[in-house]
């Protein structure tokens, strides 16, 4: 455990959770306070959640199954993933960016919708493995780019290996252009919108290259609907919001 952090338990339906709270920062009760939200999972508030998160180390991590509820036909078993909520990517799809970045070695790298951060992070993370390398993330909410560079620059990550953006998805690929190494296109639930990302993104990418485009799973059918029109070599990842990677010819 890393120094100064406290390990607090805590039971929920699905089982034994655990968070790290940084020592002295809360007193026990605001602690037990705390875990009895998680365990009740009551922070739909985004501001509240925010607010804790920024002083909690670590969030728990819940069953995939109570956010797609099995509505995916093509992955019933979607209690075998994990996610924080129902808008951070899966924990096995930030750990498959992770490993991704390590396997592809890229130097530019951007994301379209950072929210929480957690792809952000896992991809930082991976740059910062590789010893080399930029991600430029964005995200149209102001706070949610706040608090993910807070995030970055917390694990010593901000500016030299990642930051985010306040800027649509297309501004960011339309600026860093013809450098980028890979990108991971994960902003609006519009199939348009990232339809559009797409579009502006193949020209730059040069042979080899490759993109990620998150919720291709049949529930998202404008996404699904879009991602199928993308005219590259890919493979469909059967997770429960499904995960495209595509490669440029
Ligand atoms: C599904 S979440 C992203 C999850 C995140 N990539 C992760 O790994 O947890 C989508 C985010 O995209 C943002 N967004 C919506 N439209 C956007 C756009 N046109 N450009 C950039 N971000 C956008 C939303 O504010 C939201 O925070």
């Amino acid at each position: 455990m890393e120094d100064g952090m406290n390990k607090r338990k805590f039971n929920t339906p699905e089982g034994e959770k655990q968070v790290f709270f940084k020592t002295g920062e809360f007193t026990e009760e605001e602690e037990n306070e705390i875990l009895d939200g998680f365990s009740k999972d009551s922070f739909k508030d985004l501001e509240r959640k925010k607010e804790i998160m920024k002083t909690v180390c670590k969030k728990p991590m819940s069953k995939e199954s109570q956010f797609t509820n099995g509505v995916n036909p093509l992955c019933q078993n979607d209690g075998d993933w994990m996610a924080s909520d129902e808008q951070s990517s899966e924990m096995e799809v930030n750990d498959f960016l992770y490993a991704l970045i390590r396997m592809i070695k890229p130097k530019t790298v951007v994301e379209t919708g950072s929210y929480l951060g957690e792809g952000t992070i896992a991809i930082a993370r991976g740059l910062e493995a590789n010893g080399f390398g930029r991600l430029f993330s964005c995200d149209v909410i102001g706070d949610r780019v706040e608090f993910v560079n807070k995030q970055l620059a917390e694990r010593n990550l901000f500016l030299e290996t990642a930051q985010v953006i306040q800027c649509k998805g297309i501004d960011l690929i339309k600026q860093i252009g013809s450098t980028i190494d890979f990108a991971f296109i994960d902003s609006s639930p519009e199939g348009k919108v990232r339809g559009e990302e797409i579009s502006a993104l193949i020209p730059y990418l040069r042979p080899l290259k490759m993109f990620a485009l998150h919720d291709t799973a049949p529930q998202h059918a404008q996404i699904r609907a879009m991602s199928q029109k993308v005219d590259l070599p890919s493979v469909y990842f059967n997770t429960p919001r499904g995960l495209t990677l595509y490669m440029k010819k």
